[in-house]
């Protein structure tokens, strides 16, 4: 069986981007032998503080966050990190060449519960080699990126990844070792399932609160066929479950909150999610614009989030388009 390393080796990526992906796994198995001991590894439960974005940290947030930084900030290929967890941005050694994203722990309500949570990172390629990073270095659109993927701790904990040539799925042996398990997985282009926090269809727009409604009309509405609905509230999972056998994620505008554009963050959820779910041939989009071309103007800046089957993807997007003309 071919295992993470070799089958890097076996592309033609920078071997630097190679070392700066096996820290990554590396410091994931470590998050994924602390979920596995549950409330036996004392990662249960809430921080008294909260992270920039003021939400209550989990331990487990603050856990994977810590283990995640060190390890790539010792990383001498890596010129700096950003987290959600992390106020501003670090910076790493003066040779490295990448610019780290990440979400060190996707779907903390979950994590108590022992429902699946994950890892999301996207890696950057920094424009200024040799200098201390400062935001502006990072606030690149998602097209650039050169490697994104996640990490997710359910039943099993398997790794998927982009670097740009399809995406490929890992799963993690009793030996510790990343062992790939599926080569270039493709999005079905057409799909009867959707995955939406229904609690928030009286604050969405109209053309989200009309797409939805009509897909709840299933065989007898427009669209013409019945539909089934999941929500795990990680979206790890979600994506995961859309990778394998599609579907259409949504975390679109509200208006709970009116100045913040969406719920997820660009730069460490919107963008690696994108890449991953192009670069499998389905499709993405703010319902307005696509993801990966949003040029970010802060690191931690949300976005509307559709993502999955293109066929879907594509009507959300015309519902949009038919309420603005
Ligand atoms: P995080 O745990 O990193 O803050 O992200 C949680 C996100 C995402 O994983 C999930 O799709 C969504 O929030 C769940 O939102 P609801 O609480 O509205 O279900
Ligand atoms: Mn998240
Ligand atoms: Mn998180």
């Amino acid at each position: 069986m071919l295992n993470l390393h070799d089958a890097l080796k076996q592309t033609n990526i920078d071997p630097h981007l190679k070392e700066v992906l096996d820290t990554i796994a590396a410091s994931c198995k470590s998050i994924g032998g602390k979920l596995r001991g549950g409330a036996l590894s004392g990662v249960y439960g809430s921080e008294s503080s909260e992270n920039v974005q003021g939400e209550v940290q989990k331990k487990l947030d603050v856990v994977a966050n810590a283990l995640l930084k060190h390890a790539l900030l010792s990383n001498r290929h890596v010129a700096g990190v950003a987290s959600e967890e992390e106020d501003d941005v670090i910076s790493g050694g003066d040779e490295g060449r990448y610019l780290v994203t990440f979400d060190p722990l996707d779907g903390s309500s979950n994590i108590d519960i022992n429902v699946s949570v994950g890892t999301i990172f996207s890696i950057l390629p920094t424009s200024t080699p040799g200098s201390q990073v400062t935001m502006d270095d990072f606030l690149q659109p998602g097209h650039q990126q050169v490697a994104a993927g996640y990490v997710l701790y359910g039943p099993a904990i398997t790794l998927v990844l982009t670097t740009g040539n399809g995406v490929d799925v890992y799963a993690l042996d009793y030996d510790g070792d990343f062992y790939q398990t599926h080569a270039q997985i493709k999005v079905p282009e057409a799909t009867q399932e959707f995955a939406i926090n229904m609690s928030n269809q009286r604050f969405w727009e109209p053309a989200m609160q009309n797409y939805v409604a009509d897909l709840l009309q299933g065989e007898e509405g427009p669209i013409g066929k019945r539909f089934n609905m999941r929500w795990v509230a990680s979206m790890v999972a979600e994506v995961h479950r859309i990778l394998t056998r599609g579907g259409i994620f949504m975390y679109p505008y509200d208006k709970r909150e009116p100045d913040k554009p969406g719920k997820l963050r660009l730069m460490y959820e919107g963008n690696p999610m994108s890449f991953l779910i192009e670069q499998a041939g389905g499709a993405c989009s703010t319902t307005r614009m696509s993801i990966m071309d949003v040029v970010p103007e802060q690191i931690h800046q949300r976005v509307p989030v559709v993502l999955g089957s293109k066929e879907e993807v594509e009507r959300v997007n015309a519902y949009h388009q038919q309420a603005t003309s």
